[in-house]
């Protein structure tokens, strides 16, 4: 240890308190506000600060309580979470009854045995078979997307006997080994080239350009295990495929043997207007991936789930793929009650009605903007809004920020930026979110696109339009 005991103890002792406190004193914000800064700086990653747009604001902005669509800092400047954690707020922050089941569990028992039966890891994989599409039967819980894709994975190359993976470019599906090898960003990858180093990229949203890749593997005796794609691509942009490329893509891995895995780790739960984004196509996945908002917002819990075939695989040796937190009591509630919710209030319908009116009211303001916006897509509540460079996206991102509106762009590039809400925004912080949209997209047109008038010139001259 590099300070004594009773100096930890000091320090331990003061930040429980600090987090007992309903209130803090100036002086105790302002210690937070130091000491958040400082340790990033000297103990997490001083890369991280000169990313965060929340220190280039007046202030550092540390987080730190919920609101219900929304959090606030710890100096109490309210944000409308139009992020909505880059996907797992979609019960909202904090929901009432995923909090109530997450506390009830944890006056009774916080984490597992790890050796008796664990009833709600039961009630739960039992919850998920009855909620995903098809034939989908078996669950394996884990603690984020990344693991639910390795394990995904795992189960293609035993239950195929293949190695081969097809993804696709832009794709996302964590930061892992196995899923890296899927993912597709190169600044991501390249330092950790050969991963798995049969997985061939192709481009998004084009199934002809699957079959011939899956046909020429096959041809060479290098036969795809599974084809892994997410249903529309969050992380690359908010990539909408086209409406029979699922269809199609099942129908060729269907032929060919390969697995049909479907990343639902950000599309799953609501966010596009259907429980799971596959149902928009009717397409029933082999193995589907889950994470994000599976936990209610509350707990971390991702999956993978298939069916009884394919995870025949693993019933003579359950522990082929394990990990010690997977399943645990209080992410299992957390997950029980998140669907609860979603059914409850109807949150798929809702992502879908608010998001085509959010939709409809974006594409009217790119078409007053059309210098500044290049494109607006997604479906339900998972849109992407497009502009010509990165650093626009920024402005765009940063000045929604500064008026309380928190957004972001994607991991693949800052000119895409989310529109990711809780699917449980009100019209109301609809109403004002578009209203902050115009403002900032009148903000950053007028610096950079309208013409500037010199000094003298009457209106009716001709005015050359120069942008910066
Ligand atoms: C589609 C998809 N798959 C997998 C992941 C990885 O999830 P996690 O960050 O929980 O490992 C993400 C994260 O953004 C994702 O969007």
């Amino acid at each position: 240890m590099k300070k004594t005991a009773q100096e930890i103890l000091k320090e331990t002792q003061k930040t429980l308190d600090l987090v007992a406190k309903p209130e803090l004193s100036e002086e105790e914000k302002n210690w937070v506000t130091d000491a958040t800064a400082n340790y990033y700086s000297s103990h997490v990653n001083p890369g991280i600060l000169e990313y965060r747009k929340s220190v280039s604001t007046e202030y550092i902005s540390v987080e730190w309580a919920d609101s219900a669509n929304g959090f606030t800092d710890i100096k109490g400047r309210h944000y409308l979470d139009l992020l909505g954690g880059y996907g797992i707020f979609n019960v909202g922050h904090r929901h009432p009854k995923v909090v109530e089941a997450v506390s009830n569990q944890l006056k009774r028992q916080a984490l597992h045995s790890q050796e008796l039966l664990e009833p709600f890891r039961a009630i739960l994989a039992k919850l998920i078979h009855d909620i995903t599409p098809g034939d989908l039967q078996f669950s394996f819980f884990g603690n984020s997307g990344a693991e639910a894709v390795e394990g995904a994975m795992k189960l293609a190359m035993l239950h195929t006997g293949r190695k081969s993976f097809v993804a696709a470019t832009s794709a996302f599906h964590g930061k892992t080994l196995g899923a890296l090898s899927a993912t597709a960003k190169a600044k991501f990858r390249q330092p950790f080239l050969p991963i798995l180093p049969d997985c061939y990229h192709v481009p998004y949203g084009d199934a002809d350009y699957i079959e011939s890749v899956v046909r020429s593997a096959d041809e060479v005796g290098n036969d795809i295990a599974g084809v892994i794609l997410e249903p529309i691509q969050g992380e690359g942009g908010i990539n909408v495929p086209p409406d029979d490329y699922f269809p199609r893509v099942r129908e060729i891995c269907d032929r060919y043997g390969a697995l049909l895995i479907a990343d639902e780790v950000q599309t799953g739960m609501g966010r596009t207007g259907k429980m799971f984004c596959v149902d928009h196509w009717d397409v029933v996945p082999d193995i589907m991936c889950l994470g994000k908002a599976m936990g209610g917002g509350v707990m971390p819990i991702g999956a993978f789930v298939s069916n009884k075939t394919i995870w025949e695989q693993l019933f003579p040796e359950p522990w082929l793929h394990s990990t010690t937190f997977g399943g645990n009591p209080l992410a299992c509630v957390a997950a029980i009650a998140n669907i609860h919710v979603l059914l409850e209030e109807k949150l798929p319908e809702r992502a879908e009605k608010m998001g085509n009116e959010i939709m409809a009211k974006l594409k009217a303001l790119r078409r007053r903007f059309p210098k500044l916006c290049a494109d607006v897509r997604g479906k339900g509540l998972m849109i992407g809004l497009e502009f010509p460079s990165d650093a626009l996206g920024y402005e765009i991102a940063k000045g929604l920020f500064d008026h309380g509106v928190l957004v972001a762009g994607t991991l693949f590039s800052a000119k895409t930026i989310r529109i990711e809400p809780p699917l449980t925004i009100t019209q109301q912080e609809v109403n004002s979110a578009l209203d902050t949209i115009e403002k900032v997209f009148k903000e950053v047109n007028a610096r950079h696109f309208e013409s500037k008038k010199p000094a003298g010139i009457k209106k009716h001259d001709k005015e050359p339009n120069t942008p910066s």
